[in-house]
């Protein structure tokens, strides 16, 4: 049951030019979220509603000391984020959405991440696969300026490949691509993917194309955040709408029909 509340800020980090991540100290809200859930946070100052909206995020990493986040600057909200301190209260509505499943026979599962899709899949390798199974990930990123995670990925022991578009950091090629050639190797046998939505369709593609299990988090534009505005549907089969914040952000892949 999500929850409003306010915690504290302890930590803010600058990983990598415009990427930052937010520490906040522990609240049993945050501690019960599954991973490819989402926290909505205002980035409103107490003193004012502007802006309005709350701003979703998912969650990236979890300490006996607190949960992360970790984020792109975007836009005027992810700017007033980026200018938090520690000690500073952030209001946030957690946990939201419906996350990761685990596909239960799967053993040798592909992790595929583009930019700030990354995160999440980090936190599920972290919480749920870790020690479990054959993990492999592949990252993909614009530059080598915007390589985030990674180091992360290889210090939890996993198997990680990162590529770039234009080949300043890893091998030239889109995330796609690069994932495609490790599913052929035969070591893959479901896909777990965030990231853009071209990307995410090129991976519901993948998945198609070689029979894989594959469950995909979706990142739309959100008004509510809690299932009342409708801002956020997606098309599934059968022409039915869903929303992204109740009955997603994860959704299996099959289920979704890109536009
Ligand atoms: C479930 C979910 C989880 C997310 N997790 C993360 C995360 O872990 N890290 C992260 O960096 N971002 C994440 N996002 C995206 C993040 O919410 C947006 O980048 C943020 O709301 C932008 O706010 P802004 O005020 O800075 O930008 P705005 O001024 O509102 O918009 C600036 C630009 O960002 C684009 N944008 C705004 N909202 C979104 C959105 N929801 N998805 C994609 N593009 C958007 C707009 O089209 C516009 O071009 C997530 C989004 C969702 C729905
Ligand atoms: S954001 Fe309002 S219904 Fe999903």
């Amino acid at each position: 049951m999500a929850e409003q509340f306010q915690t504290e800020i302890t930590g803010v980090i600058e990983v990598a030019p415009g990427f930052f991540e937010i520490i906040l100290a522990p609240h049993k809200a945050l501690r019960n979220c599954v991973p490819g859930q989402f926290i909505n946070v205002a980035v409103n100052s107490p003193q004012s509603f502007d802006p309005l909206l709350r701003r979703p995020f998912s969650l990236y990493r979890d300490f006996p000391g607190g949960v992360s986040f970790l984020f792109h600057i975007q836009g005027r909200g992810t700017r007033i984020l980026a200018e938090k301190t520690a000690g500073e209260q952030l209001d946030i509505v957690a946990p939201l959405g419906q996350g990761f499943t685990l596909f239960p026979e799967m053993n040798k599962p592909l992790l595929i991440g583009g930019g700030v899709g990354c995160p999440p899949l980090y936190f599920l390798a972290s919480k749920l696969l870790r020690g479990k199974f054959d993990i492999k990930a592949c990252l993909g990123f614009a530059n080598k300026d915007s390589v985030i995670c990674r180091e992360e990925f290889l210090t939890l022991g996993i198997d990680t490949d990162t590529v770039t578009d234009d080949g300043s950091f890893g091998k030239k090629a889109l995330v796609t691509q690069r994932a495609e050639e490790i599913i052929k190797s035969g070591e893959v046998d479901a896909i777990y993917a965030c990231g853009p939505k071209p990307m995410l369709k090129a991976v519901q593609a993948l998945a198609g194309k070689y029979k894989l299990p594959c469950q995909l988090a979706l990142e739309e534009m959100m008004a509510c955040g809690v299932g009342v505005c409708l801002s956020c549907v997606v098309t599934t089969e059968n022409g039915i709408y869903k929303r992204v914040c109740q009955e997603g952000p994860v959704f299996m892949a099959e289920e979704v029909l890109f536009t």
